[in-house]
């Protein structure tokens, strides 16, 4: 009797970004910053921002279209729907469910991943978990930000890193022959520093009030200094656990897909593993940091410029606020 394995294949990704792009040398004509600043500092060369009318869910539901449309099944086939974000539409209801209905999808589980930058690689470990169960058949895995909402254009030193966008994959469950697709996924959350990447306002611990929006308590805060050394231990701990607990060397990797935050995080993480800079998919040149819609975006971008083959083994890595991070091993298929 052949035996046979239970398989989670992304078998369609998609993205979207707004049309208004804003380059670092727009940036300066608003902010106290410059084009040479931003780019040795951070990689960053433009970012998309969104119109004030265009919501997380808006772009959340093009980039979700275009994965189903890649993936080739109907979208009545959809019975999960994660939405990776910080930035939803409103406190609840979740922007899972604004898509669900936009997209006209089914009455099926629907809910929001928070995790921060890392909600979309947090986002598949949980959908691979729930198609493993067999309760589930296909998954629609969405990361999407509207950061300008959230940022504080007084603040050059947060500002300018960041920009809105959406990212999507289907994942399957299908029996192979052997285990490909999401060979192994691992999170990790250290809750002990929260204001180094937070946003004060808002929440039960600071309810809007004239004061909390005076104090400009509303925006994203960062201490960057901080959050680039955690990011520069964490990704590389995510990377290479998850590399060993699959039974790999880093050299075996085709591909890696970072979370887009800084060139030279993602720099230290190449030295790390010891592999070259051109196995990495960057796109933080033209889209910043867009959140937990940085690794799907980059990660469609890589599959639609022929950068992912089938039988390629491709790792995602991400950390965010909280701090969280997570990371992913897929043997492409
Ligand atoms: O998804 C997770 C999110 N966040 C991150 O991954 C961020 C991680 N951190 C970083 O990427 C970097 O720490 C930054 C890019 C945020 C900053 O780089 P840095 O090399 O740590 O710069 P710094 O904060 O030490 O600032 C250096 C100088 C300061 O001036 P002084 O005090 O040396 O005179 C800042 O005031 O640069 C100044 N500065 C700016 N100058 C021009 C800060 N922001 C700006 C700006 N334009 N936008």
């Amino acid at each position: 009797m052949p035996s046979h394995s239970q398989s989670v294949t992304i078998i369609g990704t998609g993205s979207y970004a707004p049309t208004n792009i804003v380059t670092n040398d727009d940036m300066a004509k608003f902010v106290d910053t410059s084009d040479e600043w931003i780019r040795s500092r951070s990689g960053i060369g433009a970012r998309h921002f969104a119109a004030t009318d265009e919501t997380t869910s808006d772009m959340a539901c093009i980039a979700g279209r275009r994965a189903i449309e890649a993936a080739g099944i109907d979208r009545s086939e959809i019975d999960l729907i994660i939405v990776a974000t910080m930035t939803p539409d409103m406190p609840f209801p979740s922007t899972a469910c604004l898509v669900q209905s936009k997209l006209m999808l089914p009455n099926v589980t629907t809910f929001d991943m928070q995790a921060a930058c890392s909600g979309f690689v947090y986002g598949l470990s949980v959908a691979n978990s729930m198609l493993l169960s067999g309760n589930f058949k296909n998954a629609l895995v969405i990361g999407a930000e509207k950061m300008s909402g959230i940022l504080d254009f007084e603040d050059r030193t947060t500002c300018v890193l960041f920009g809105d966008g959406a990212g999507a994959a289907v994942l399957t469950a299908t029996e192979t022959a052997e285990k490909v697709g999401i060979l192994g996924a691992l999170g990790g959350a250290d809750g002990s520093a929260p204001s180094l990447l937070q946003q004060p306002g808002g929440g039960s611990a600071m309810p809007a009030t004239n004061e909390s929006i005076a104090g400009r308590q509303h925006f994203l805060k960062m201490n960057g200094k901080e959050i680039f050394k955690s990011a520069v231990r964490v990704m590389g701990q995510a990377s290479t656990d998850i590399i060993e607990q699959m039974g790999y060397s880093p050299e075996d990797l085709n591909l890696v897909i970072p979370h887009q935050a800084n060139m030279r995080i993602i720099e230290s993480l190449a030295k790390r593993l010891s592999i070259p800079m051109e196995k990495f998919h960057n796109n933080l040149d033209r889209y910043g940091n867009t959140s937990a819609a940085s690794v799907p975006i980059a990660l469609d971008e890589a599959y639609r410029a022929g950068r992912i083959q089938s039988g390629d083994l491709v790792l995602l890595v991400a950390f965010g606020a909280g701090l969280t991070w997570a990371s992913t091993l897929i043997r492409w298929q």
